[in-house]
């Protein structure tokens, strides 16, 4: 990022996990410690940090912060401690699998065979290496995914998949950043991205930075600048990859895939081989969480309130783009095609 600084990282001096408050940008860039576990999983429940592979890196460098502040003198007992952190940190948020990839990679060292004194240090060597890793896998993603972009092309994007919904870099906006970088010149659709307004307030703060040249619409618009011709290319990021290509992301993503879909713009996911998950074989199976209603109630104009006291609302955070959907998932492993199925399996599991 151009303020030179990584949304989340470890600060060894303090001992605690440090990332940028998305909550209060564009207004303000600001840092928040967490000086705990409990700490870290309210700011990936609050959004302080968003974002999958953010959300995984914090959850690392949350479960070392648990094994170094951990009172145990028993390797046991300290596992036990460190089975409960897992478990406490794994239910902040249900839909991005980052967050249970990185806590079951951090638990993997846990209950590996070495002393206690190495096992704390082991446990932050791996949420560091995640994080360090994190960068160089963006960074790849995006010079695949830049060879899907045209000189001259416009691109609808959704949510914020930038480097502060990485550590560093980003997925989706990794990729349009790249092709930036290349001299490719681009404009970008910028969806706000209702009703956290991540689009708005953080895909846009981002895009200025990089002088990457944009306009924020509007996330019902979407469907008139794929009808008349003026995108001609879809990038978003995921959550969760299902086994058959199905992308759970940000909700408003499916009806942006659908419209771009029936209009033969071609559909790209950026998404790292730590959002998918060969566990589940379609789309049906990936949890959908729902956040407070007052996430949508609360939006004013003119100062007022825009919904009537009393109202009810229902706020599912992500939705599910069936895989027919897509022209192709862009990974760190190289660009997926359809039949998904096949060929996500070969790319992540090059042994079948
Ligand atoms: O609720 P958020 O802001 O955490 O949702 C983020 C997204 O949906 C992103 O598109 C997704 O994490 C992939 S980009 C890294």
């Amino acid at each position: 990022m151009c303020v030179l600084m990584r949304t989340v990282f470890w600060d060894d001096a303090a001992c605690q996990v440090k990332m940028i408050d998305q909550r209060v940008l564009p207004a303000r860039l600001e840092i928040v410690a967490c000086a705990s576990l409990a700490e870290v999983a309210e700011a990936i429940r609050n959004m302080t940090v968003r974002g999958a592979p953010a959300i995984g890196a914090s959850a690392a460098f949350g479960m070392a912060l648990a094994g170094l502040q951990s009172t145990a003198t028993s390797r046991d007992a300290w596992r036990a401690e460190l089975r409960m952190s897992a478990v406490h940190l794994k239910a902040a948020r249900p839909t991005a699998v980052n967050l249970a990839w990185a806590v079951d990679r951090i638990m993997r060292v846990v209950e590996s065979d070495q002393p206690l004194a190495a096992l704390r240090q082991q446990v932050l060597a791996e949420a560091q290496r995640i994080a360090d890793e994190d960068v160089a896998i963006n960074k790849r993603m995006a010079e695949w995914g830049s060879t899907l972009i045209d000189d001259g092309d416009t691109i609808i994007h959704h949510c914020n998949t930038g480097a502060l919904a990485t550590v560093d870099w980003g997925t989706a906006l990794g990729v349009i950043r790249t092709a930036h970088e290349q001299g490719k010149r681009i404009f970008v659709l910028v969806d706000e991205t209702r009703p956290r307004l991540q689009g708005a307030r953080l895909t846009a703060w981002e895009l200025q930075q990089y002088g990457i040249p944009y306009a924020i619409i509007s996330d019902g618009a979407a469907g008139h600048f794929l009808r008349t011709g003026q995108a001609q290319k879809v990038f978003f990021g995921a959550d969760r990859v299902a086994a058959n290509g199905d992308v759970a992301n940000k909700v408003g993503t499916y009806m942006l895939a659908l419209a771009a879909h029936s209009n033969d713009v071609p559909v790209y996911a950026v998404a790292p081989s730590s959002s998918i998950d060969l566990s589940i074989q379609d789309g049906s199976q990936i949890p959908i969480e729902e956040r407070d209603a007052d996430e949508v109630l609360n939006i004013q104009v003119n100062g007022e309130r825009v919904a009537p006291e009393g109202a009810a609302a229902r706020n599912p955070a992500f939705d599910v783009t069936p895989h027919a959907c897509l022209t192709a998932i862009v990974t760190e492993k190289g660009i997926v095609r359809p039949p998904f199925d096949e060929n996500l399996a070969r790319v992540l599991r090059p042994d079948l």
